[in-house]
């Protein structure tokens, strides 16, 4: 080994895996982001707690950045390896550990991927509830570490509600073991839901317990077509007063467009402006003739286009695959992406402000929006013309992107909904957090990782 940093960490753990050949650390160097060069110093892939703690030690002792690393689905550059950081890759821990059926919890290694993690609960008649398109790649150690969201959060909440405990290595090779599955415990400061969305500054999550809960009942997928954003709230305030909703997601006809030139079918002919994709339980025939009287009366009332409800679990998976294939069809243009949230009651408002902003500061340039409208997080996806080098068009999405901040902190929203600060927004925190926050946010981290081996540039610019 080379490099003596790396010829201590083999010494000091021989059994560890690593990797340093140049397809591995290109692969493990990056995230969906796709806009930084990767270039970690090396891939560690420890096989236990043990392994893990040696390496934040050996990476105190030795001055080397640790990446956490889970699936690398994120969008905002949280498990970015561009600066000879180690990638320590959570990938071999990804077994289920228990099931408690009276606890109703199942116990994970952090590298399990959330569909093996739906399957687990499955298997034991329950579910665990946190749900989105990434679920094939995306593993549970990354959710909790970005406190992820996605389709089911009208219903369920964020990944935070789910953690009934974490094990954690601190940044100075502590191993913590918060909350212990306790529902109920009232014993101080909650350091478990610290580490949940503190982007791996923090604690490396090294084992978690989740909780689980009953399946829901039978539901009904629904896509509407729609003439305006007013009508879109219209219909959510009239669907979420009548219906039990499980999801309420919005895209527009840009987003149709891409994920149909993707490979998705058509599901409403003609063209309009928005488009949702709602479910909702409908257990007997009572509550289906509640979601027909809901649609009938959007319509009637002229919120509604057009709409179609789906026969057949093929055909809702069809209707889902509009909203959810969204993020796919448009992997390839790299887009820039913003996910910022507000209050649903600041929803209306915003939108048109927004609305004007980006017609006014993005003339040229297409913007594709969809997301998660009934938690008032919107997804605006921007992609570069193919005659506007990629520097100057970042160049101009960051200008748009501190308008957007600004109006963002007029109505109280985040600049991040659910994707993370990461690399991609940490020069817009100050737009969401005050200077008492953030100056407190840099104490917690010095008091977690002293030596800022953990991710540091990701959150806060100066590590
Ligand atoms: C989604 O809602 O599909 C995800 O947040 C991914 C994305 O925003 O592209
Ligand atoms: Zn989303």
């Amino acid at each position: 080994m080379s490099d003596a940093r790396l010829a201590e960490l083999t010494r000091c753990l021989p059994g560890l895996r690593l990797l340093t050949e140049p397809g591995d650390l290109e692969h493990y160097g990056r995230d969906w982001t796709r806009r930084w060069t990767p270039s970690p110093l090396a891939i560690a892939l420890p096989a236990s707690i043990e392994e893990v703690q040696a390496i934040v030690r050996w990476a105190n002792l030795q001055h080397v950045a640790i990446v956490p690393s889970g699936g690398r689905t994120g969008l905002s550059g949280g498990a970015v390896a561009a600066n000879g950081e180690l990638v320590l890759s959570l990938e071999r821990m990804n077994r289920v550990l228990d099931f408690d059926a009276v606890d109703r919890t199942l116990t994970v290694q952090p590298g399990i991927i959330l569909q093996a993690v739906h399957d687990a609960a499955r298997s034991h008649g329950l579910i665990y509830p946190v749900d989105f398109a990434a679920r094939g790649s995306c593993s549970i150690g990354g959710n909790i570490a970005t406190n992820a969201g996605g389709i089911r959060v009208i219903r369920y909440g964020n990944t935070r509600e789910w953690i009934a405990g974490v094990k954690v290595i601190t940044g100075n090779g502590e191993l913590l073991e918060l909350n212990r599955g306790l529902t109920k415990n009232s014993s101080g400061y909650d350091f478990r839901q610290l580490m949940i969305g503190s982007e791996g500054t923090l604690g490396i999550v090294v084992e978690a317990t989740l909780r689980l809960t009953d399946p829901p009942p039978t539901s009904q997928v629904m896509l509407l077509a729609l003439p305006d954003m007013d009508a879109l709230m219209q219909v959510f305030a009239l669907f979420r007063a009548r219906l039990t909703l499980q999801a309420f997601e919005f895209f527009t006809d840009r987003a149709l467009e891409h994920v149909l030139a993707h490979g998705a079918q058509r599901a409403i002919e003609g063209d309009y402006p928005y488009y949702v994709v709602t479910e909702f339980d409908a257990t007997d025939e009572r509550a289906q003739d509640a979601a027909l009287a809901a649609f009938e009366h959007a319509l009637e009332q002229g919120w509604v286009s057009d709409g179609v409800i789906a026969q057949s679990d093929a055909q809702a998976a069809a209707l889902w695959r509009l909203r959810e294939g969204i993020t796919e069809s448009l992997a390839s243009r790299r887009p820039y992406k913003n996910d910022v949230s507000v209050r649903i009651s600041a929803v209306p408002a915003f939108l048109q402000e927004m609305q004007a902003l980006l017609a006014r500061e993005y003339p040229q340039i297409e913007v594709v929006w969809f997301g998660h409208i009934g938690d008032g997080n919107l997804h605006i996806n921007v992609l570069r013309p193919d005659d506007l080098a990629e520097e100057a068009f970042i160049a101009q999405c960051e200008h748009v992107t501190k308008l957007l901040a600004a109006t963002l902190q007029r109505h109280g929203g985040s600049i991040s909904a659910e994707h993370g600060i990461g690399l991609v927004k940490r020069a817009y925190l100050e737009s969401t957090r005050s200077a008492a926050e953030i100056a407190l946010m840099r104490g917690v981290r010095k008091v977690f990782d002293p030596n800022g081996v953990l991710n540091p540039g990701k959150l806060f610019a100066d590590g």
